[in-house]
């Protein structure tokens, strides 16, 4: 590992462990920050000579920073967040190519994602769109199971919606082109719309709808469903919901960064969080998205997908910087800005 000597130009005399300054990696972490967390501190615990410096962003924040800096890269590894702006950020060259030899251990759809950014990315979980509610709520106000993507337009529901903005956030970009493949884009739209009337807020943050209903501030959260199962695990009266006609998912990716300023220090992260031993915190952390390594444990509370009907979701199409572009651009001119009307 890389040390950088504070006192080099003092001279080998100066090298002692007082002035051995720890090496640095600026890392972005795009999950819950609960996990961004604890990720981090048993690296460290790992990795006496390296400092990680962490921020949480969002996945669609993450990549509009990786463009506003990619000529001098201030970040060195983006851990997290949904693939999609994952597969953009590699299609722009804003992330590095990097096979890594723990492929072989990787579930068939990481090394998918790898292979569909041309080695620029990696899946490190996964898990489906869904929506989680609140019970105590709806029992309250007499309002029926929402049991289809169809039921979230019932009047009944005006105000009690909240799901983030596609823009920052991945998980509402991963409904946004769900509801696209499972309805043709013009019909997406029009119920965007009609579902932008029950919508009280487009939240930044892709898991802060279920937080919100948890907190008995809103009904309902459109979010993954592990995220909702984590409001229940915390013991919030949220209930879990796999929308009847089909829905969507993420493969939660990792980049290297382009042109990054700490390479050595973020490889070291890279292959540490790909193995199980670091992969098996996430539940310990109340993340219960589907572990990458075919050796870490599923916890008991993920969401099992074979009892899930997920669409075939087109990463490559869906992941494109043209077509997430295009995508963005007309939410904002349709529905962006007008939550409730
Ligand atoms: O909270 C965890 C999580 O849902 C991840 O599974 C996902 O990759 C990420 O958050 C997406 O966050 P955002 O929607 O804020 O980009």
């Amino acid at each position: 590992m890389k040390i950088k000597i504070l006192a080099a130009l003092l001279g080998s005399a100066a090298l002692s462990p007082a002035v051995a300054q720890a090496a640095e990696l600026n890392l972005i972490c795009s999950a819950d920050v609960v996990i961004c967390e604890k990720l981090v501190g048993a690296f460290e615990a790992g990795h006496s000579d390296i400092n990680v410096n962490m921020v949480r962003l969002s996945s669609g924040e993450t990549y509009a920073k990786l463009r506003a800096e990619a000529r001098n890269p201030q970040t060195d590894l983006w851990w997290g967040g949904t693939g999609d702006p994952h597969l953009q950020a590699a299609a722009d060259e804003l992330t590095a190519e990097y096979k890594s030899p723990s492929l072989p251990q990787l579930q068939d759809w990481a090394v998918k994602q790898a292979e569909v950014s041309g080695y620029r990315t990696v899946g490190v979980y996964t898990g489906a769109l869904g929506w989680g509610y609140n019970t105590d709520i709806f029992a309250k106000k007499g309002l029926k199971e929402p049991a289809c993507w169809a039921d979230l337009l019932d009047p009944g529901l005006k105000g009690e919606i909240q799901i983030a903005d596609p823009n920052s956030s991945g998980t509402a970009y991963t409904a946004l082109a769900t509801l696209v493949q499972i309805m043709g884009e013009d019909k997406a739209f029009d119920y965007l719309k009609a579902l932008n009337k029950n919508v009280s807020q487009y939240t930044k943050s892709g898991s802060a709808p279920v937080k919100a209903a948890a907190r008995g501030e809103t009904g309902l959260g459109i979010v993954f469903m592990h995220d909702a199962v984590s409001q229940t695990v915390e013991g919030f009266p949220i209930k879990t919901i796999a929308p009847c006609e089909g829905t969507g998912f993420e493969v939660g990716s990792m980049s290297l960064v382009e042109g990054a300023q700490n390479p050595d220090e973020a490889k070291a992260f890279y292959e540490w969080v790909l193995t199980p031993e670091a992969q098996n915190l996430m539940p310990e952390a109340g993340s219960f998205q589907i572990p990458s390594n075919k050796a870490a444990t599923t916890a008991k509370e993920v969401p099992d997908l074979s009892k899930i009907k997920l669409i075939d979701y087109d990463f490559a199409k869906f992941g494109s910087a043209d077509e997430r572009k295009r995508l963005l651009t007309r939410w904002d001119s349709e529905i962006g800005g007008r939550a409730g009307q």
